[in-house]
């Protein structure tokens, strides 16, 4: 499978990024390096399965060109410094919100329909919101429930 990891040399991406490859997929990194770092890719980058593109989820050029020939998106590229946002009041918005819309929306473009999605939000909306219940596990069962749903109706 050919698979577009943003934020594909942090800490959680350059671990994916070792696991697809060994897998077999085709991996091409997108990534700033404001908290990556390449050294963590060193490794694979003579491998023919392996792509780095230095860009930003926040351009919808980079974006759109990294898009390209690409199956599935693990979007891992956010800001890691959560307390930056009290300062710089629009971190989140952009790093957040608009860099996801610009992975969708170039998704959307290149028909590309699978995405794994790591939100922070998530995890402390469990700390916060539902000490007793895991969100993430309400989702998954909701998003199965849905896909159940339709192959039922379809049938
Ligand atoms: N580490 C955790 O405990 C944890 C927990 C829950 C969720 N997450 C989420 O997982 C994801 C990865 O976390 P991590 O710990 O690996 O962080 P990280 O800082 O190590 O990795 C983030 C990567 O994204 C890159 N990046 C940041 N902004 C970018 C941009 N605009 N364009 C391109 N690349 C950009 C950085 O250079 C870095 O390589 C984040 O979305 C984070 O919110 C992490």
């Amino acid at each position: 499978m050919r698979v577009l990891v943003t934020g594909g040399a942090g800490f959680i991406g350059s671990h994916l990024v070792d696991r697809l490859i060994q897998r077999g997929d085709d991996v091409r990194v997108i990534d700033n390096l404001s908290s990556g770092d390449l050294s963590f890719l060193e490794h694979h980058q003579s491998s023919e399965q392996f792509e780095f593109i230095e860009g930003d989820v926040c351009s919808t050029d980079d974006v759109t060109y990294a898009m390209k020939d690409i199956e599935c998106v693990f979007h891992l590229a956010a800001n890691p410094d959560i307390r930056l946002g009290t300062q710089i009041t629009d971190t989140d918005l952009k790093q957040g919100t608009i860099a996801t819309y610009n992975i969708l929306e170039s998704m959307r473009i290149e028909g590309v329909k699978t995405i794994a999605f790591a939100s922070i939000l998530l995890s402390t909306a469990r700390m916060h919101l539902c000490q007793h219940q895991n969100i993430t596990d309400l989702v998954c069962q909701f998003l199965f429930m849905e896909r159940v749903n339709l192959r039922e109706r379809a049938s």
